[in-house]
């Protein structure tokens, strides 16, 4: 990173939040990769539970819901997303078994053995993947399926400038067979891997954020922190753009045994 671009864990969360709950998706993926990712769980029914956590506004919650049986539980940190993800819930008549509600993905608000699925695109990486994945393992009943999305190295080694950029967004990054070994450690059986196409960084995630910034920035016309929150956003798209051949997003589907 440049000495003139600062991490996103410097920015105000009020300013994060505003810039991205204007975007369908607050994270790289796709109704698609949601859909694929679905199809190797098996299982459910009108009665299960499902916890889709940092659900966001609900982009992929809905697909999901569309297509899974079951009453999901959308948890994310920031209220207005869940106000959002709320509304889309009513907007398309699943509020009777798709419900956001605000909480932390460290102190979840189930028992014990109660859900059949954890569903997390993105947003695992806040307490990181192994924590995660082990801390929820309690949560999920025996046959039941964890499905995460984690931004993964491809390659043993790459760019320094790519290096150091992950390294200060998020050190816990690393390769595909190593997060499959923290998953059999975590107490899951590896189902399935899967890389997420380009387009769910590019159509799906960037270019949406072309329109976005321009608002935003009208909105706030000389407020220093997000003209320099949206000058990162555009630094994470070029970085994306030169360096795509190294890093990515994954989904992870693991069975608990
Ligand atoms: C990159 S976004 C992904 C959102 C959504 N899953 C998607 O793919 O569009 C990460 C999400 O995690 C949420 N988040 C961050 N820390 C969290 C925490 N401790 N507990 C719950 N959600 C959290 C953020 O508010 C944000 O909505």
């Amino acid at each position: 990173m440049s000495d003139d671009n600062k991490s996103i864990h410097e920015f105000d969360f009020k300013l994060i939040c505003e810039y991205f709950s204007s975007l369908e998706r607050q994270g790289p993926g796709s109704p698609e990769v949601t859909l694929k990712a679905l199809s190797f769980i098996d299982n459910l029914k009108k009665d299960s539970r499902i916890a889709d956590i940092g659900c966001g506004t609900g982009g992929q919650t809905m697909v999901l819901a569309e297509q899974a049986p079951g009453h999901i539980t959308g948890i994310d940190l920031f209220p207005d997303f869940i106000d959002i993800f709320n509304a889309n819930s009513r907007n398309r008549g699943l509020q009777d078994r798709v419900v956001g509600m605000v909480g932390s993905m460290d102190q979840l608000p189930f028992r014990n053995e109660e859900l059949d699925l954890i569903w997390s695109e993105g947003a695992i990486y806040n307490i990181g993947f192994e924590r995660g994945i082990s801390q929820w393992h309690r949560l999920l009943r025996k046959g039941g399926f964890i499905a995460v999305s984690e931004a993964s190295w491809f390659t043993a080694e790459r760019p320094a400038e790519i290096d150091r950029f992950w390294k200060a967004e998020y050190p816990g990054i690393d390769i595909i067979s190593t997060k499959v070994k923290q998953m059999e450690k975590a107490g899951y059986v590896p189902v399935a891997t899967f890389v997420l196409p380009e387009n769910c960084w590019t159509d799906h995630f960037y270019v949406p954020q072309v329109s976005a910034r321009e608002k935003f920035l009208q909105k706030y016309a000389g407020n220093q922190n997000a003209e320099d929150l949206v000058k990162n956003q555009r630094h994470e798209a070029e970085l994306y753009d030169r360096y795509r051949a190294f890093y990515g997003y994954v989904f992870y589907i693991g069975k608990k045994i």
